[in-house]
């Protein structure tokens, strides 16, 4: 092994083009690959930036020739020579006009053949990937969205800091508040039988930050919710968090807006046109069946209810009866495509999301089966095609259900899984909408309470004021969600400032006096010694990574994440901690802990 010596980087090995031709330079990376064709060499070299390649002939000194054969894949060097022009060019990498004419060479580490072949080309499979994650963060395509996140940082960084906010930390160890997800807890060894919390999201702090007077905060914050891993969740995962005084919520999307704007242009060269637009929460279920509408394509859910007013279908009956309602798709010209077969597999989409099941209409040239249409009058028959404008060729589905929501999530389960299924999406389209008007709570069966559907901190919009305790299932919020391609990529709302107010919307959501002050004590204070009106949102950092760069889990854009179980294959965490760790924290296992 050899030291660098004088040796120092001149340049990047992806950096080099034509214009260095010539010029003597100083690069340093790992072997991506070598091949020794005899008398002559050629060495890819790898790092952060891209690939140049190294050559060594028989014109090359000896003793770095033969250096040079002793060259194996991940083999770290540091090598100083001439750049010129390559004879045979290659547009595979950026550097493909070049190549770099080795004089000094030196070997700054070895490396063991690694487990699996360090090339974007060579399928590896996903748990060895993760538990050599450091080799697999070498591979280019592993490598760029790392480096293109923490230029996204930087943009957004700049964006803000353009726009008067302030960029501050807050705390990591907080206290445990109830609402929103599980928390992770970190025992306290100074006060035994004592916990704080890692925070869900900074929050209250921001909010206490406008009160401080700092007018506009961000941060890219860490956050951390103990609950299921999904392509689009981690438990660890990073927020881009904002907050401002003395503004509206058309002021939070606009300044919004314009960072769309710039980040998408300054890094994918992408015009996007604003204003986005804004769709209400009841349309966006209504129309979609999603909060989170993909309005990439069409296949939009249309309410038949009123046709069936009187009918004596059973699950129609039923479902109108129970206030709910009846959706129905119309596939266009898919019948070809959606056989009974294919319709089933939706049946059972329709099901996970809690329907009873998937009604179909297939209208082919052969002539039309249907799983529901015999116990229809022949009027509401024609009711029926007349509204989803059928024809020959289409499938209609329909999902009824006693539950608005249910109705409307199911069918767009549906909707979305033809979708993606068929090809239906446009995957070079990036479709931004706001959802706006969001009930301010939702009714928990399992807690028998309301419960706030954003946070308990949300104002209710003004009209709504004089319903909350008589009618909370009608109180809207000054709510927004930021939605791309049917990924919800950021939210946020308008918080109440008034602590009249936040004491009403505690009590609605079932807390007593004394647990309000005991969960949210001194937020309450605070709020009586002067507040700002104030608002804000955050992003999901690793989804909107994910979605600039095509990617289809968060997993792809973190550097270190987390698998399904919630440990992490390279480090092996959670891990069992030693029998005095746990003593000093004053912390007794019920039973001896085995490893999952
Ligand atoms: P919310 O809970 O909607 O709002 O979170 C904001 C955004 O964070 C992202 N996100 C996640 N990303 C990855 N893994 C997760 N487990 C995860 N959970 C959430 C989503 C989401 O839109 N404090 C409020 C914001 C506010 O009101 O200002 C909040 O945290 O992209």
């Amino acid at each position: 092994m050899e030291s660098m010596g004088s040796l120092r980087r001149t340049q990047y090995c992806g950096e080099v083009s034509m214009a260095n031709v010539g010029q003597q330079m100083t690069v340093c990376g790992s072997v991506a690959r070598s091949r020794d064709k005899g008398g002559i060499i050629f060495t890819d070299l790898r790092d952060t930036t891209g690939i140049l390649q190294l050559v060594f002939d028989e014109d090359t000194p000896r003793d770095v020739f033969a250096k040079a054969q002793s060259l194996k894949s991940e083999y770290v060097l540091i090598c100083r020579g001439t750049l010129r022009e390559r004879a045979a060019k290659t547009d595979k990498i950026a550097t493909g006009d070049v190549e770099l004419y080795v004089a000094e060479l030196r070997v700054l580490s070895a490396a063991e053949t690694p487990p699996f072949e360090i090339r974007d080309e060579v399928p590896v499979n996903d748990e060895l990937r993760l538990k050599y994650r450091y080799l697999d963060l070498r591979r280019p395509s592993m490598h760029g969205p790392i480096v293109l996140r923490s230029k996204i940082c930087q943009v957004l960084r700049n964006y803000f800091c353009e726009q008067h906010f302030c960029e501050i930390e807050t705390p990591m160890l907080i206290k445990s508040t109830p609402e929103g997800a599980r928390d992770y807890l970190v025992p306290s060894r100074l006060q035994p039988g004592h916990f704080y919390a890692l925070p869900q999201s900074p929050q209250q702090y921001k909010q206490i930050l406008m009160l401080s007077g700092f007018d506009r905060y961000f941060q890219i914050a860490r956050c951390f919710r103990d609950e299921d891993l999904r392509a689009d969740r981690q438990p660890e995962f990073t927020q881009v968090d904002e907050e401002m005084s003395f503004v509206s919520e058309d002021d939070v999307m606009t300044v919004n807006e314009g960072l769309i704007k710039t980040l998408w242009k300054e890094i994918l060269g992408v015009e996007v046109a604003t204003p986005f637009a804004r769709l209400p929460w009841q349309e966006a279920m209504g129309r979609y069946g999603s909060d989170k509408p993909d309005t990439r394509f069409g296949l939009e859910l249309q309410d038949v209810s009123a046709l069936f007013a009187a009918s004596e279908f059973v699950p129609f009956k039923a479902a109108l009866g129970a206030g709910g309602s009846i959706r129905a798709i119309n596939a266009k010209g898919m019948a070809a495509t959606l056989t009974r077969k294919t319709i089933d597999k939706l049946g059972e989409v329709a099901k996970t999301y809690g329907a009873k099941g998937l009604a179909y209409t297939r209208l082919t040239e052969e002539g039309t089966t249907s799983s529901f249409e015999k116990f229809l009058t022949e009027e509401e028959k024609a009711a029926l095609h007349t509204a989803l404008s059928a024809e020959t060729g289409d499938v209609l589905l329909l999902v009824s259900d006693g539950d608005w929501v249910k109705a409307c999530t199911a069918l767009g389960q549906v909707r979305l899984e033809i979708g993606r299924k068929y090809g239906l999406i446009d995957p070079d389209k990036f479709n931004f909408l706001w959802v706006v008007d969001f009930p301010l709570f939702e009714y928990s069966e399992q807690e028998g309470r309301w419960m706030a559907m954003h946070h308990p901190f949300t104002l209710p919009r003004a009209e709504d004021m004089d319903k909350l305790e008589s009618d909370p299932g009608a109180c809207h919020a000054i709510a927004y969600d930021i939605v791309l391609n049917g990924v919800e990529m950021g939210g946020g709302s308008m918080r109440i400032n008034d602590p009249v107010l936040q004491d009403r919307m505690f009590k609605v959501l079932g807390f007593t006096e004394e647990r309000a002050r005991e969960s949210f004590g001194f937020l309450m204070d605070a709020y009586r010694y002067g507040a700002p009106p104030h608002g804000g949102m955050a992003y999901g950092l690793d989804r909107m990574v994910m979605l600039m760069l095509k990617k289809d889990s968060i997993r792809d854009v973190i550097a270190f994440p987390k698998v399904q179980n919630a440990s992490e294959p390279m480090s092996g965490a959670p891990e069992l901690v030693d029998e005095k760790q746990l003593h000093d924290l004053s912390i007794a296992m019920e039973k001896p802990a085995a490893k999952a």
